[in-house]
């Protein structure tokens, strides 16, 4: 799925429509630069799987965890660097645990990551500030993952 979004509010309607369809054992993959909208779109995932504590970057914490109709796991392993994969750190027990995952940075615990994760790029485009765009794309390395991708764009176009 490839979507152009021009707005912040459309990155937490269809952020939620995600959160909306998430199962237990979901792990939901967020790349992109600094700024690229990772935690911002994490917020309306949470959203939609009814979190109602707010919401706030993991970057300093490397996880938190929320709960809504499931589990969220909530993690940013920027700060880490090599050290995510180099040590163990106990990432597996969330990964293939029963909540979901949205994990920042994911490119950094690739080899760590289930072999069914929704991967999801975000990309800034020219400008800047709260109405400056962004590019969203989004695919899924497993069945689970390719039919959820699939369901989720089909609601996004509704
Ligand atoms: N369409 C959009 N979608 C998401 N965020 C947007 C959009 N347009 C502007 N923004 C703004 O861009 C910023 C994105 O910040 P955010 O913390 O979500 O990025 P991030 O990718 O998590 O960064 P980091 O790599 O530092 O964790 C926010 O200030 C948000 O308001
Ligand atoms: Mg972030």
């Amino acid at each position: 799925m490839a979507v152009w979004i021009d707005q912040l509010e459309e990155t937490m309607r269809i952020g939620r429509i995600l959160g909306e369809l998430a199962q237990p054992g979901d792990v939901f993959a967020l790349t992109g630069d600094l700024g690229a909208g990772k935690t911002t779109l994490a917020q309306a995932i949470a959203q939609g799987v009814q979190v109602t504590e707010p919401v706030s970057s993991p970057t300093f914490a490397l996880i938190r965890e929320y709960d809504g109709r499931l589990p969220v796991y909530h993690m940013d392993v920027y700060r880490l660097g090599n050290r995510a994969i180099e040590e163990d750190l106990g990432f597996e027990d969330y990964f293939y645990g029963d909540g979901l995952c949205i994990v920042e940075w994911a490119e950094l615990v690739l080899p760590l990551l289930p072999a069914d994760v929704l991967f999801i790029r975000l990309s800034a485009g020219a400008g800047s500030g709260a109405s400056c765009g962004r590019e969203l794309l989004a695919y899924g390395t497993g069945t689970r993952s390719e039919r959820l991708v699939k369901e989720w764009e089909t609601r996004c176009l509704i």
